[in-house]
């Protein structure tokens, strides 16, 4: 989001910016979030025992999810303000402050890690997914999310009207999109070390009753507190407004169609996987092309999964 320290990481940055509104993000922006967590809870078989790393957790939606499935969760995050509220949310997971880049886990920790929407913000995503590799168990599978193809996601343009309040930054540095063109997450999980084991797009929407409750929770994302400090809240809000002015329901609230982008990896070729790990993985895709995810706790998200 802003140039960074390549030896600290973007934690103290990031940490900063996303912590400021942790509660309106918990609250208003989290749910859209809905599709991406249900998705992953199902293709990677989170149930009881497994253990489970979030990393970039933010307020622990995620994680709330895998600890009713009965995992054993650990959650990390940049900003202490987003790591409070998730406490507060999900008191049986562990749930600790620091960077996606330097994880403080040993090797070989965790049966799944993920990642919703954090690796794009790393300073450096490619060690951010060898950290994630480093702390896979064997046979452990890592499910990582971004935001899908710009032409397919709404909130894009929303993002794009925040980005030019900001002084122009180099392409690639870290922020929402930065690994949402088609192709850069797939080929920095290969240099990882990672073997892609399954691809695809979650098509989403991120709904909003009212105005003021949209812009609430698009004020609460580190991007958008960074720009109203750089060019103050009017011109924010004026900028939101105008790019939501499309998206406005015949209610009178606004929806906005996102697709994210998922990749499911494991650290281990298929010839190498262990038999136990290798039938797991097959009936986890013969389960979602059977059904798509379902959503009846949030109906207004998510329609369809696409796959390729
Ligand atoms: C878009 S939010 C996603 C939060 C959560 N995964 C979700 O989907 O609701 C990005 C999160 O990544 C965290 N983050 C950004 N840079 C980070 C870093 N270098 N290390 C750890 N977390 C980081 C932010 O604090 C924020 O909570």
């Amino acid at each position: 989001m802003t140039p960074v320290d390549q030896r600290t990481g973007s934690a103290a940055i990031n940490g900063e910016l996303w912590g400021a509104r942790a509660r309106d993000w918990a609250e208003l922006q989290e749910g859209g979030r809905r599709l991406d967590f249900e998705h992953c809870i199902r293709s990677t078989g989170i149930g009881p025992g497994t253990r489970v790393l979030d990393v970039g957790c933010g307020a622990g939606g995620f994680c709330r999810l895998a600890a009713a499935a009965g995992a054993s969760v650990t959650g990390i995050d940049a900003a202490a303000g987003m790591i409070e509220v998730a406490r507060e949310r999900v008191p049986n997971v562990r749930f600790d402050v620091g960077d996606i880049q330097f994880l403080p886990y040993e090797d070989r920790s965790f049966d799944v890690v993920a990642g919703f929407h954090s690796f794009p913000f790393a300073a450096q995503p490619l060690e951010a997914l060898r950290e994630a590799r480093r702390v896979a168990n064997p046979g452990a599978t890592v499910f990582i999310v971004v935001f899908g193809r710009e032409d397919h996601n709404q909130l894009a343009s929303v993002l794009h009207a925040i980005r030019a309040l900001l002084p122009t930054m180099p392409p690639g540095a870290p922020g929402p999109l930065s690994l949402s063109a088609p192709g850069t997450l797939a080929e920095l999980v290969a240099r990882a070390g990672l073997t892609v084991t399954e691809y695809g797009h979650l098509e989403t929407a991120y709904a909003y009753p009212d105005r003021e409750t949209a812009l609430r929770a698009i004020r609460s994302a580190g991007l958008t507190v960074l720009a109203e400090r750089t060019a103050g809240q009017p011109a924010v809000v004026t900028a939101l407004a105008g790019a939501l002015a499309p998206y406005r329901t015949s209610t009178g609230g606004y929806r906005l169609a996102v697709e994210s982008t998922y990749i499911t990896a494991t650290a281990w070729p298929h010839s190498r996987r262990p038999a136990r790990s290798r039938s797991a993985l097959s009936s986890t895709i013969t389960s979602q092309q059977r059904s798509a995810p379902t959503l009846s706790s949030v109906p207004d998200l998510a329609s369809r999964i696409q796959r390729r």
